[in-house]
């Protein structure tokens, strides 16, 4: 939706990094996207990169089927970098040499560099302590003519190339991956320094040029939005009210499946304090109506997911004037990821449900554009609270797949407590931040206990606490004995019905995050 003057063209080769690569980079306040090694010399002119990042891959370059980017990205007269398999790509497009190395290299090595300029300019010389991260089969073997050695390693003695006159780099290793030290440096290097960006992709900057494009757009209609209290929709409503005010109408549904205290913490911020336009749809019973009866947990999901449709559609229709819904997609949900199983190039795009096409309605995507933690960045920048922006992730069919077995109003009590006490002693102890996911499930069995003098048959939690970074796989974390402690002694003490706490210690995979 907003205009970058400058940016740096990433085509990815289908490497696990090629999202950090991108990620590091706007740390820089340099736009970049990602596209697939595929995309035509065309399409690449018309986006006017200021630089090519060639990623890395899990291909070999003598594959038969090896991915190849158009070599005319040579002749465009900007600076191109190549990591891993990128780098080798670039070396055999100019004639030189891949082979598979006798050793692979996997994990840390040293960094000799032998020719501190361009990416490593302003770094050492012989320097024994720069530690990169490899993670290679095949390596270059020999050069292509006009190309020099610029850094070596134990295993890689072309671990860094240059082409000698024009901008052309290659690195063995990944600069991108926190265990590359210089990475940073190289990185700036390639893209101040040899691309000549300057740091201009700000949120700051992004804000005002998504106003803008908003309010060009909408022009004077009105824009609905589902509001559920979760960054990404929060961040929306917030950006698209900085640009059109009370031509933005946000639809809040409360599912009853929401944490204790939600929808009034919503409310307050939103349509008290910051003076949205906030229907509250309350729909508690229709929902606990529609999950009457329910334990498995897809029904439980497509109940829920064609419930919110429903409900949402209905009171959109009120205002019939809308001609915009506005939507949390992120960047990654919009990348086209490269993949190699099969070698097709999967578009992967989600809308919420199917819903603009239902109610013939334009879509707004402000956030499209952006990564996890930048959303929460503008989320700053428009003064959203702290603690609406690192709240953990919470799923769409909320407490009722933590709710194990049956739904009712009286488990959804007792879980809820829980829950509270779970996120009240994990802030206090510092660890809601430091895990990924920390929250409680109601288990569908009852066991027996002992209080006073009295044997009970009651409610046993389960307590789920995960680190992780993107959820694909997650560990259980490791809290101290004190603040399990702590949880088991006040979940039982204060939450009637509960008679027993127990800590789940499995992995993603095998297990998943939630229980359901
Ligand atoms: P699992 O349980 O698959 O969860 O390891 C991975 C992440 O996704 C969240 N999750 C959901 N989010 N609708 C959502 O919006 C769902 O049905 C759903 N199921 C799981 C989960 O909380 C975790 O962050």
């Amino acid at each position: 939706m907003t205009t970058h003057s400058e940016k740096i063209l990433i085509l990815d080769f289908g490497s696990q990094t090629t999202q950090l690569i991108a990620r590091r980079i706007r740390e820089q306040k340099v736009y970049c996207e990602i596209h697939p090694y595929k995309l035509p010399l065309m399409a690449i002119k018309a986006l006017r990169p200021s630089g090519i990042v060639l990623s890395g891959g899990p291909k070999s370059v003598y594959d038969q089927d090896a991915p190849m980017s158009d070599p005319g990205i040579f002749e465009l007269g900007i600076p191109v970098l190549g990591i891993c398999y990128g780098a080798q790509l670039m070396t055999v497009q100019f004639g030189g040499r891949v082979e598979k190395a006798v050793k692979r290299e996997f994990g840390k090595a040293y960094l000799d560099i032998v020719d501190p300029v361009g990416i490593f300019a302003g770094l050492e010389a012989g320097h024994p302590e720069y530690q990169v991260w490899m993670s290679h089969g095949d390596r270059v073997e020999e050069l292509p003519a006009d190309f020099v050695v610029t850094a070596r390693s134990a295993h890689s003695p072309q671990a860094a190339i240059r082409h000698r006159e024009r901008p052309f780099v290659g690195v063995q290793f990944h600069p991108e991956v926190a265990h590359t030290l210089i990475g940073n440096d190289i990185l700036r290097n390639f893209i101040f320094g040899m691309c000549r960006c300057q740091p201009q992709w700000t949120m700051q900057s992004f804000v005002d040029a998504t106003v803008a494009a908003v309010r060009a757009k909408v022009g004077a209609g009105r824009v609905i939005c589902a509001l559920s209290g979760g960054v990404d929709s929060s961040v929306v409503a917030a950006l698209i009210h900085r640009a059109i005010g009370d031509q933005l109408t946000c639809i809040y549904v409360d599912n009853g499946l929401m944490r204790s205290g939600e929808t009034e913490s919503v409310l307050r911020f939103f349509r008290e304090k910051s003076g949205l336009n906030v229907v509250h749809v309350d729909a508690r019973d229709y929902f606990l109506r529609e999950l009457t009866g329910i334990s498995d947990p897809e029904v439980k999901r497509k109940r829920i997911g064609h419930g919110f449709i429903k409900i949402f559609e209905e009171e959109a229709k009120k205002f019939g004037d809308a001609k915009f819904l506005a939507q949390g997609t992120l960047y990654p949900d919009v990348i086209e990821s490269v993949s190699f199983v099969g070698d097709t190039v999967i578009k992967s795009h989600h809308n919420v449900g199917g819903l603009p096409e239902l109610m013939k309605l334009d879509l707004i995507e402000p956030l499209r554009e952006l990564f996890k933690d930048e959303v929460r960045n503008v989320g700053l920048e428009l003064g959203l609270p702290e603690e609406a922006i690192y709240r953990q992730p919470f799923p769409g069919p909320g407490l009722a797949i933590r709710v194990l077995g049956e739904i009712t109003a009286a488990r959804l009590a007792i879980l809820r407590q829980a829950d509270v006490i779970v996120l009240e002693e994990m802030k206090r102890a510092g660890f809601y931040r430091k895990t990924w996911q920390s929250f409680a499930v109601l288990l569908p069995i009852q066991t027996v206990g002992v209080m006073g003098d009295e044997r009970t048959y009651e409610h046993v939690i389960a307590l789920r606490c995960v680190d992780s970074i993107d959820a694909m796989t997650a560990d259980w974390s490791r809290l101290p004995y004190e603040l399990l402690g702590l949880l088991s002694n006040r979940i039982i003490n204060e939450v009637r019905g509960v008679n027993r706490v127990v800590y789940d210690i499995s992995s993603k995979p095998p297990s998943t995050i939630e229980w359901e």
